[in-house]
């Protein structure tokens, strides 16, 4: 098999467009599309492996997408101070199309605002990680406006980053907005939105927990695996946080089974809910951040032997399931899960990373 994390930066490479754009997985037919969401997170791995010019094009990609429509944005923000509903043409959608169109597939939903959210957090790792002394000014102008689209609609119900129960307002959803708002502010933009972080983080203290955890959505007690990322990386709690912790806990003792990868959330039902990659390495990724060496490693170690002969790594591995009959299902009526999935192999590059900082 060829070496893992050489592999992850070629599969990434192979499968960004022209355009900058990542495919989030080049076999699954419903993934032909770059997501604001993976894009980010695999932009935000290629920075830290060295590949500038990568992460460069993929937010050159997702500016172009954001100021081509700053009509329908400007109409999103006045419409929502005036607390007027938005309709599917105001929203920013959370993927499009390799050369930058809004897809006219109904699968998935739209309306989604964690990708944005981390979009503005990887531009401003990438400012920093690529040394960039000012933001082109297009750049500027896009991440200008999504931190007062975002600052407008942080409150709204949106489908959360499994693209689910848009009814609801979602924790983690509201850390990528936090993070991403906060990581502008540190490059010194001005604007109305930079009152926002700290009424994102009250709500989700005020509103998001229960019982001393986090909950996967406002209402709804549950625990979700993303929640990892209201620490790491999104900072809206300390790592070491006693509720953040607590609900690291919990992840590990109700979403992992038998030393295995870490599912979504205990009633997930796509692809059967098996034990998915990029979260076993986001946990990881947390165990890094918090000096828990062995137990990063043994995530490390633990997605390492879910790649193929071909050294790819799928979206999720159906060795624990939560909804077993479910598996089938989709399998028929999708096909295959998708291999490779281009978050998965960032997620892994990711946590090489903080495990091969000085000092780990
Ligand atoms: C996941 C999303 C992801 C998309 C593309 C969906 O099934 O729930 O989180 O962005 O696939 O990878």
């Amino acid at each position: 098999m060829p070496d893992l994390y050489q592999h992850s930066i070629e599969v990434i490479m192979a499968h960004q467009a022209a355009s900058g754009g990542y495919l989030a997985s080049p076999t699954f037919a419903d993934y032909r599309y770059c997501w604001f969401r993976d894009g980010a997170y695999t932009a935000y791995a290629m920075d830290l492996a060295g590949c500038h010019e990568s992460a460069h094009r993929f937010h050159d990609w997702c500016a172009r997408v954001v100021n081509r429509r700053q009509a329908a944005v400007e109409r999103a923000i006045a419409k929502a101070k005036r607390g007027e509903a938005l309709s599917e043409s105001d929203y920013l959608h959370t993927r499009y199309t390799l050369d930058g169109h809004e897809s006219d597939d109904e699968t998935w939903p739209n309306f989604q605002l964690d990708g944005l959210g981390t979009w503005l957090w990887a531009l401003v790792q990438h400012a920093q990680l690529a040394g960039l002394e000012a933001l082109p000014l297009t750049w500027r102008e896009a991440t200008l406006l999504t931190a007062r689209y975002l600052a407008a609609l942080w409150q709204h119900p949106c489908f959360d980053c499994w693209e689910e129960f848009g009814d609801r307002v979602h924790p983690y959803t509201l850390a990528t907005i936090y993070g991403g708002l906060r990581a502008l502010t540190s490059l010194g933009l001005e604007g109305e939105w930079r009152s926002v972080p700290p009424l994102i983080r009250a709500h989700v203290l005020e509103r998001g927990v229960h019982n001393g955890w986090l909950v996967k959505s406002i209402g709804n007690p549950a625990v979700d695996a993303s929640l990892i990322g209201v620490a790491t990386p999104y900072r809206l709690l300390a790592i070491d946080d006693p509720l953040m912790q607590a609900t690291v806990t919990r992840i590990e003792t109700e979403l992992r089974r038998e030393g295995g990868g870490v599912h979504r959330y205990a009633t997930d039902t796509y692809y059967g809910g098996g034990e998915w990659v990029l979260l076993t390495a986001w946990l990881g990724w947390y165990y890094a951040e918090m000096g828990e060496i062995e137990k990063a490693r043994e995530m490390l170690a633990w997605v390492e032997a879910q790649a193929d002969a071909q050294g790819n790594l799928p979206e999720q591995v159906p060795r624990t399931l939560t909804a077993p009959r479910y598996l089938e299902i989709w399998r028929q009526q999708r096909g295959e899960i998708a291999n490779p999935l281009l978050w998965s192999h960032a997620k892994y590059i990711i946590l090489w990373h903080f495990l091969h900082l000085p000092g780990s």
